[in-house]
């Protein structure tokens, strides 16, 4: 990839050289297995295939300033996919071996590490489903973890150019008590019917309700939400939503600041109170939002009325990023090295 466009890359699947595969039967997890093929050979009846048995997660790695590769928080994203695999009742991934697997694939395919100040990154996905065969609805004895990588431009066209969004009514993507909190494959297919709504109205991404009251801001199709005023940074606290490792990091840089921040519900009309609004997740990474169109009150918030993102947007932007690249120092202890 010596003379890519990486400046344009899109985030999308993009063939690398290596992904590592490991196996769960009989009790026990396999040794790593490295593998060059794109294809897994999966049995008809395997739980994934039928029932959704399924949860992933999305980290990036960066190409630093100091030529160095880092990962950004990993321990957390092991942490939620074992969180994600309790709540559909798999067999959990070690952390040990989600660390040796996530790092030997970064190491494996480092010459697909975007180059520094590129504004694109290695992406990485890890991925855990129940592949013994079966029949009843149960959990399945055996599973595969795999992980592959490739290399991504942000999930939002332009970056940090502000983006259009829409508020979903007649679509809930997890129930109040449902699998909204784990990072499962069925909360993204159950997404998808108001996606393509929002697509089709011309908008970046949906913007869920909850499920129960349809009062209160969820989350973003693939991101978590955050509103800014009075020097604020608030965040929908839900029984639905994924927990961003993003946000949380976005919440302690806010404090960090000197901002005061918030956890709590948002009822929607307070959409006309904040000054900024923007979307944030590993893909995403800030999303400034210029405009939030609520289908059921045929009412438009607007934000970046001059077009570009507010200020505490930016500067929560280039702490984040800046710590990714190591232009920042890495005060948090959030950053791990490659070993090339
Ligand atoms: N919400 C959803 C539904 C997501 O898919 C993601 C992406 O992982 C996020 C939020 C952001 O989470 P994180 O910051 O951990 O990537
Ligand atoms: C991520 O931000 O890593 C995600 O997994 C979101 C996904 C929908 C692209």
């Amino acid at each position: 990839m010596e003379n890519s466009d990486w400046k344009n890359l899109p985030f999308g699947y993009y063939k690398t050289d290596y992904n590592i595969r490991c196996y769960y039967k009989n009790g026990k997890w396999s040794d790593l297995e490295v593998s060059s093929s794109e294809h897994l050979n999966i049995h008809i009846a395997a739980t994934v295939l039928h029932y959704g048995q399924e949860a992933f997660e999305g980290m990036k790695a960066y190409r630093c300033r100091d030529g160095k590769i880092r990962l950004f928080r990993w321990e957390e994203n092991a942490r939620r996919l074992i969180f994600s695999a309790e709540g559909i009742k798999m067999a959990p991934l070690p952390m040990e071996l989600f660390r040796e697997a996530i790092f030997r694939t970064v190491a494996l395919n480092k010459k697909y590490v975007p180059p520094y100040g590129s504004g694109a990154t290695l992406y990485i996905r890890p991925v855990l489903f129940g592949s013994g065969a079966d029949l009843g609805v149960k959990p399945s004895s055996e599973y595969t973890f795999i992980v592959f990588v490739t290399p991504v431009g942000p999930y939002f066209k332009g970056g940090i150019t502000p983006v259009d969004t829409m508020i979903c009514r007649n679509v809930d993507r997890a129930a109040p008590l449902g699998t909204g909190i784990y990072k499962v494959g069925g909360n993204y297919a159950a997404s998808l019917r108001a996606q393509m709504t929002a697509k089709e109205g011309g908008y970046s991404t949906v913007i869920f309700l909850d499920a129960r009251e349809k009062k209160y801001i969820d989350e973003c199709g693939p991101a978590n939400f955050f509103g800014i005023k009075d020097n604020t940074y608030i965040t929908p606290k839900s029984e639905s939503i994924l927990n961003s490792i993003t946000n949380m990091s976005l919440i302690a840089l806010a404090d960090r600041m000197g901002m005061k921040t918030e956890r709590r519900k948002i009822p929607v009309e307070e959409l006309s109170t904040f000054e900024e609004a923007g979307a944030c997740g590993t893909a995403a990474v800030i999303s400034p939002i210029r405009k939030i169109f609520d289908p059921g009150e045929n009412i438009t918030y607007e934000y970046c009325k001059d077009g570009k993102p507010g200020k505490a947007t930016m500067m929560l932007y280039n702490k984040l990023t800046g710590i990714q690249n190591g232009d920042e120092p890495d005060e948090f202890g959030w950053m791990t090295e490659v070993e090339e």
